[in-house]
């Protein structure tokens, strides 16, 4: 089933996309990157290409450019899309909503016209574990109600909803949409990881720069939660293995709207991650418990049998391989991709 195609990623550039494209480009996949770099660097690509030993063309603009995006699908022979272009923090989403729904759901949207415009149909769609919001289930399975509590979970959902229906009115579209637990880890080689602009909001690009002596102390938010050690509980996914789901998904893509969720099945708590992480590092990561973070929920954690049974696909990296690679590409890029 494996067949080359000319694969167009948006976002191609950050930490999921960049890994992604290293995995298709791996795989014989032309790769075709559309990034507007408003959070990530074109460094990264200079990685994906000397990591994998075979070039990319890529493109800088913004997916509601429709001009722009017109001119790369007119430029190459397009057989998919894989489309990771989108802003992703939750706080800054209750900050800045409208540009949330602007930017994932009119990016979407302005996608789906150029790929219709272009006769592409197929397409796998970035989404994630947050739409299923205030949730005491575990684990959680894609048939779960949906309670998105924040922007970006919403235009995570309403990114769906869009695909459901127009899949439904139009049957030659063959779309997955993948529900992402929490994604970690780097490439194995040090080269390509997680850089986020200003402060880390999440967990672990924020620990490595406690070891890495760029932040002083983690701060956990809370310790009163209903978990074995009080701090919360998430299904850390490494990132190689969300960029193999994504070249499997697009292999084994069908006519209408395949949703799965991407997770381990193991839970981890912050606690966990801590200790893990100073295990793989050798270096103290100090920590002070703060109150809890408003939105923050106990324990998240998939049930990824789905995935097993339509893609073949099941996480094979632990928590340790996803710290020691963290690890890695922190030690070698201090100060990220701009060091
Ligand atoms: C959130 C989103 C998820 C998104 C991910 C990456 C929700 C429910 N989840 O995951 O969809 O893919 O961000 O953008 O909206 N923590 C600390 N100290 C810190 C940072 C985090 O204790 O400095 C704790 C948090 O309280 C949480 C855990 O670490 O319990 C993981 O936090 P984080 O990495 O931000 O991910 P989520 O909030 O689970």
């Amino acid at each position: 089933m494996n067949t080359a195609r000319t694969v167009l990623v948006t976002g191609g550039a950050g930490f999921i996309g960049s890994h992604t494209c290293v995995e298709l480009l791996e795989r014989g996949h032309d790769v075709i990157t559309v990034d507007d770099h408003s959070n990530s660097s074109p460094v990264a690509l200079d990685r994906v290409q000397k990591l994998a030993g075979r070039p990319l063309t890529a493109y800088t603009a913004d997916l509601r450019d429709r001009a722009a995006l017109d001119a790369v699908f007119a430029a190459h022979p397009i057989d998919a899309v894989i489309h990771f272009g989108a802003k992703k923090a939750v706080n800054e989403s209750t900050e800045i909503p409208l540009e949330y729904f602007d930017v994932n759901v009119g990016g979407t949207s302005a996608l789906l016209r150029a790929m219709g415009a272009h006769g592409v149909h197929d397409l796998v769609f970035s989404s994630s574990c947050s739409i299923y919001g205030e949730t005491t289930r575990v684990p959680l399975t894609e048939s779960d109600p949906p309670r998105p509590t924040n922007p970006y979970a919403h235009s995570k959902w309403m990114g769906e909803q869009m695909l459901a229906d127009v899949c439904r009115l139009l049957p030659e579209l063959r779309v997955a949409a993948l529900r992402y637990f929490n994604p970690l880890g780097a490439h194995p080689s040090g080269d390509l990881g997680e850089d986020p602009t200003g402060v880390p909001n999440n967990l672990l690009p924020y620990v490595a720069q406690v070891a890495v002596g760029r932040r002083e102390r983690l701060r956990v938010f809370g310790d009163d939660y209903p978990t074995p050690d009080g701090t919360c509980v998430r299904d850390y996914i490494h990132v190689l293995d969300v960029a193999g789901a994504h070249c499997l998904a697009l292999d084994r893509l069908v006519e209408g709207l395949q949703v799965l969720n991407l997770g381990t099945g193991v839970g981890s708590s912050v606690l966990d991650v801590v200790a893990a992480f100073e295990a793989a590092s050798g270096c103290s990561v100090p920590y002070e418990v703060q109150g809890r973070r408003p939105g923050d929920v106990a324990v998240l954690v998939a049930d990824p049998s789905r995935a097993e049974s339509v893609l073949g696909w099941h996480a094979t990296r632990d928590l340790t391989a996803m710290c020691a690679d963290a690890w890695r590409f922190q030690r070698a890029n201090p100060a990220g991709y701009a060091g």
